[in-house]
């Protein structure tokens, strides 16, 4: 194995055999952990303010460190600076460089301090700005549904149950049962945005440290909502990223039913919709075809967010305390689940505008499957027929309907009369798809006054 020079190394005092590159390349974890590099620094400026402010360093060294922190951002941002496999993370590299650039106040940095509240403290900020870019994403999305479900408030749409055809209900209360389904994910994000929000520096490496350092300060320059209480579980525990990619994986699980139905709704038996076809791919051999690739790749993905949360709860559950190498495996997961969610979120905030829909096609579907039975029940045990006994008599007239291939409502009222003596040429209202969805029109109900209403609370929301 070949081996590299362990003297560069921070840590590398009491070694007496050099690393192998194996080893590091095994054990670094700056190729993915750079990315936090905004919050390593910005947790670093706050750090070291905190020990000038406290004595602990002079006032020099944190101009110094100020001043040599500012031009690590623009190095980065300009895409010049050296990230380096021997430095084996962001922090280090970072580090590393800051001393290069200012001197001693680059290694006074470090005071008080420990990589292992350090990266504790990278993450949380990070999954916090995720969140806050999430969130709006969230909201996006939604607003796509609510103007899809004003467009189509009225439109009928066969509700299925087992897939078959059920009741009628509009398209907007159908899409209305996903934007409640998305507050939800959001309330969800946002608790775990709390609970993410704490600060476990001053944990140093688990016990504490010596020097008399003020945490809150610490906490309120960098915007967290409080400090992590107990020092082995500041720098231990992951229960926040597990908590997001919790969140995330009911969310995409809603995502992916969106899905299903997309592909089913907008293949050529339904044909209910059509997505723009920017949002679909055709194939290399069928000419013909146009396929629903995003709702696929949605549905997809969704496995892939369920991996992480369970790779995350896996991580964790043999750890004892405190810090363990193991935790470095936290990031990768997490941010795969932040960017297939964003992503997720972007695309469907975009394809859902382009929805088209094709009524006709629905109304058609409406048509065969008896949908407006339960409607004739009701309209019997209106009429004082015990609700069983009604259920009872319509399954006789569908059952005539079938042999006869035709809908109920095409029945004549002699025939229906048959089966249900107190049936009067009112009836006819009843089995038509709008009267059946006019009459639910209590709260919760898909009567298209009841969709613009929910519509309306859920833009004041
Ligand atoms: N890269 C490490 C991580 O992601 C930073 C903490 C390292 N601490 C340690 N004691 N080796 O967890």
């Amino acid at each position: 194995m070949s081996q590299s020079d362990s003297s560069q190394y921070t840590w590398a005092g009491r070694f007496s055999e050099p690393m192998s590159d194996l080893v590091k390349r095994y054990t670094a974890s700056v190729n993915f952990d750079r990315r936090m590099w905004r919050q390593d620094i910005r947790a670093s400026v706050a750090h070291a303010t905190m020990l000038a402010r406290q004595g602990i360093i002079s006032a020099a060294d944190l101009t110094d460190i100020e001043r040599g922190m500012a031009q690590v951002v623009r190095e980065i941002e300009e895409d010049r600076f050296v990230w380096s496999l021997d430095l084996e993370d962001v922090h280090l590299n970072i580090e590393k460089r800051l001393t290069t650039l200012v001197g001693d106040a680059g290694k006074r940095l470090h005071t008080g301090r420990s990589r292992n509240d350090q990266v504790a403290t990278d993450i949380r900020l990070y999954l916090r700005d995720a969140i806050d870019t999430l969130l709006p994403l969230l909201r996006k999305f939604q607003n796509a549904l609510l103007d899809l479900a004003e467009k189509e408030a009225a439109t009928p749409l066969p509700g299925f149950t087992h897939l078959q055809v059920a009741q009628p209900v509009t398209f907007g209360h159908h899409l209305l049962a996903y934007f409640e389904m998305m507050q939800r994910d959001a309330e969800r994000f946002t608790d775990c945005r709390r609970r993410t929000n704490r600060l476990p520096l001053g944990a140093a490496a688990l016990a504490g440290t010596t020097y008399p350092i003020d945490r809150h300060f610490v906490a309120q320059m960098l915007g967290f909502e409080g400090v992590c209480e107990n020092s082995l579980d500041a720098v231990s525990d992951r229960d926040f990223a597990i908590e997001f990619c919790a969140a995330s994986a009911l969310l995409m699980m809603h995502v992916s039913r969106l899905s299903e139905e997309l592909v089913l709704w907008m293949n050529p038996r339904f044909g209910f919709i059509r997505i723009a076809d920017r949002f679909c791919t055709g194939s290399s051999i069928m000419p013909q075809k146009k396929n629903p690739d995003v709702p696929e790749l949605a549905r997809g993905k969704t496995g892939r967010v369920y991996g992480h949360l369970t790779a995350l709860l896996t991580l964790m559950k043999g750890q004892p305390l405190a810090y363990n190498k193991d935790n470095q495996e936290d990031k990768e997961p997490l941010f795969d689940a932040i960017d297939t969610v964003s992503d997720t979120l972007r695309i469907f905030a975009e394809m859902i505008a382009g929805i088209t829909v094709n009524p006709e096609k629905m109304r058609e579907a409406l048509s065969q499957g008896f949908a407006t039975a339960t409607d004739l029940a009701d309209y019997l045990t209106r009429q004082g027929l015990p609700f069983r006994d009604a259920h009872e008599a319509v399954g006789r007239a569908v059952r005539r309907a079938e042999e006869l291939g035709v809908d109920l409502a095409q029945l004549s009222l002699a025939e229906l009369q048959h089966f249900a003596p107190t049936v009067d040429e009112d009836v006819f209202a009843v089995l038509t798809v709008d009267g059946s969805l006019a009459a639910r029109k209590h709260l919760g109900g898909t009567a298209p006054e009841q969709v613009l209403a929910a519509i309306a609370r859920a833009r004041r929301a």
